[in-house]
């Protein structure tokens, strides 16, 4: 009999959307590895990712919740640098990570990446997620067909009760959360556990590959 454990990375799995698929992935089946800058790996760093995938070794399932900060604003008031970096981690952080885990993913494994609503609702002031975003939803379809028959997915999440908003003052965060609940058509925002459920499908799923998953409380049809 075969007891070899399916191995996950997930990459931003220490708070979030990402710590809520690691527990929703934990069982005596699984071999999970966590990583974030606070284990040691910076996604934004080319280098750092290559040796983390040296020293992890074979891979089935990568995941990316890694980076939730962009700058908002109008596009003359944000500053380059912030936006830029904000790109070095989450897009160029993915890239890397998809660069160097494939070599390591076995044929029937997986590479999960995640976006967020705003790459196609237009919002005001939030040029920097859009972008990202936008790029990664483009780049997961170019990888799924480059890297078949691994399959690449990306989920995309909506507003999501999180450590992300944690630097917000909570007044605003308030007013935020229910700003959304009010306009929402399910009534609340989401939970990261809510989010992680998608990471579950697009990973076990063996029919699917280049697709996007919103998962947004139904934001984009508002
Ligand atoms: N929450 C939302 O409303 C929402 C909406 C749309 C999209 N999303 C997307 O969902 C993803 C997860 O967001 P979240 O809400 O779960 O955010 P979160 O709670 O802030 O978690 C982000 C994770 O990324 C890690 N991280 C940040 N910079 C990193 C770096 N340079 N290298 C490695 N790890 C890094 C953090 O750990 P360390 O600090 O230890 O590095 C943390 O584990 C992000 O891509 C975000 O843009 C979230």
């Amino acid at each position: 009999m075969n007891h070899e454990k399916t191995s996950f990375v997930i990459i931003g799995g220490t708070s979030g959307i990402g710590e809520a698929i690691a527990q929703l992935l934990t069982n005596e089946r699984n071999s999970i590895h966590v990583a974030s800058r606070s284990t040691g790996l910076d996604i934004s760093n080319e280098k750092c990712v290559q040796h983390y995938f040296e020293s992890i070794g074979p891979v089935d399932h990568l995941i990316i919740t890694a980076g939730s900060f962009a700058p908002s604003g109008k596009v003359v008031d944000v500053s380059i640098e912030e936006a830029k970096a904000a790109f070095d981690t989450k897009f160029w952080g993915s890239i890397y990570a998809a660069k160097h885990v494939a070599r390591y993913l076995k044929p029937n494994g997986s590479i999960t990446l995640t976006t967020g609503m705003l790459s196609r609702k237009v919002v005001a002031n939030t040029y920097t997620k859009s972008a990202i975003n936008a790029a990664l939803e483009a780049v997961t379809k170019v990888l799924a067909k480059e890297l078949a028959p691994i399959r690449v997915n990306a989920v995309s999440p909506g507003l999501t009760a999180t450590t992300a908003y944690k630097n917000m003052d909570p007044a605003s965060r308030e007013s935020m959360y229910d700003n959304a609940k009010q306009n929402l058509p399910v009534g609340h925002i989401g939970q990261a556990s809510d989010i992680a459920m998608a990471y579950v499908m697009a990973i076990t799923n063996p029919y699917m590959t280049g697709s996007i998953i919103d998962i947004d409380g139904g934001a984009l049809i508002n």
